[in-house]
């Protein structure tokens, strides 16, 4: 999947003029030409790029490259990905039809590994596709309305997970937010980022310290953009200073999103979580995951059974320092994208359905089936 090429870059706007998060989604479908639109997130904060898609494969490599990222993001994505394929299936016999859509579906599901959104998008559309008796013409609108419902309850949920969230916040609150959890990374508003942001827009004065979020540099580049866009306070920290601001007492509560929330309460999310979480428990300070309960992956025990994504090396040892290489010719290096936070270092998980509070394992199921 190296030679990616979006189908086509279709504008090129200055960050203050898009206005992300009121004029437009990060990912949605246009009506007028039947294509996938998305924005380009890794051209941002310098350049802001619309790509658009009409082929799944080429889907399934945006979401591996990171063109999309943010597991509701991707989800959304792939649902529309699988409407593309039912566009484009030939096919006149049920049967065929649906054997071209499980194909697009495991192309899909292989794009990424870890966040569960993806899997569970693109079979939620496999199974109204499956229990609908309608005829093969009538299937492909279906497939594409059941994706437009996928987004469209997307948005609706990070607002409800925001107004719940944000009781948990305070006036003055200064927040550690990990990685980007914000528009970009759902259909529109966020998780965790969305939080702070129905925070800020009711009135509260809120400081957020935005780790950098190394190697992809998702906080330094995503969340520091979208913050600026709402004009909400902040400064990014390096990673590995977020123990230095929260032994001072400089921080009142930490926020993440997640890419998988297992039964017990086990939260996989970006690099650097599960350390930030340590860090957090030590000073006494909330960890906070904020989740859409499609996140919420309850045929897995524990965080153990959760597939990590390795990416590639380069993704370390391509980054520059003063325009030179940061590693000697021939290093090697390890990537993992995400790790595995225990369910006893969070203090909460908020959810669209509620707040849900430790034992997660008696917890979580029950918000979970509301
Ligand atoms: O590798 P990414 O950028 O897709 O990782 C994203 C995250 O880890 C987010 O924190 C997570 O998806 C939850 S936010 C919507």
């Amino acid at each position: 999947m190296l030679n990616f090429r979006p189908f086509q870059i279709l504008r090129s706007l200055n960050s203050k003029r898009a206005r992300f998060g009121v004029e437009m989604r990060s990912v949605f479908w246009d009506y007028s030409s039947n294509q996938l639109k998305m924005i380009d997130q890794r051209h941002l904060p310098a350049r802001f790029e619309m790509v658009a898609f009409q082929d799944y494969r080429q889907v399934a490599e945006a979401i591996h490259e990171m063109v999309v990222r943010g597991a509701p993001a991707i989800g959304a994505a792939a649902a529309f990905g699988m409407a593309l394929a039912a566009l484009a299936s030939r096919a006149s016999e049920r049967s065929t039809f649906l054997q071209d859509l499980h194909q697009a579906a495991e192309v899909l599901k292989a794009a990424r590994p870890t966040a569960v959104n993806l899997a569970w998008a693109v079979n939620r559309i496999l199974r109204v596709v499956q229990d609908s008796p309608a005829p093969v013409h009538e299937l492909r609108a279906l497939t594409l309305e059941e994706a437009q419902r996928i987004a469209d309850e997307d948005v609706e949920v990070n607002r409800r997970m925001a107004e719940y969230g944000a009781t948990l916040i305070e006036d003055g609150d200064t927040i550690i937010h990990h990685c980007n959890t914000g528009a970009l990374a759902t259909v529109d508003w966020g998780t965790a980022l969305g939080v702070i942001r129905m925070a800020h827009e009711q009135g509260k004065r809120i400081h957020v310290l935005v780790d950098e979020t190394r190697p992809r540099l998702q906080g330094a580049r995503l969340t520091a953009w979208e913050l600026e866009q709402y004009g909400i306070p902040y400064e990014i920290i390096t990673d590995n200073a977020a123990g230095f601001f929260l032994r001072r007492g400089e921080v009142q509560k930490v926020l993440f999103g997640a890419d998988r929330v297992t039964a017990n309460g086990d939260v996989a999310n970006k690099i650097g979580t599960y350390m930030l979480a340590l860090a957090a428990r030590d000073n006494n300070v909330p960890a906070y995951a904020v989740v859409p309960t499609s996140t919420i992956d309850l045929s897995l025990r524990r965080g153990e059974e959760i597939p990590i994504e390795m990416r590639s090396p380069e993704e370390v040892l391509g980054l520059q320092f003063k325009g030179e290489p940061i590693a000697p010719q021939g290093a090697k290096a390890r990537n993992p994208a995400f790790d595995v936070t225990p369910a006893r270092l969070i203090s909460a998980i908020v959810t669209e359905n509620g707040i849900v509070y430790p034992p997660f394992g008696e917890n979580l199921p029950r918000m979970v089936r509301r």
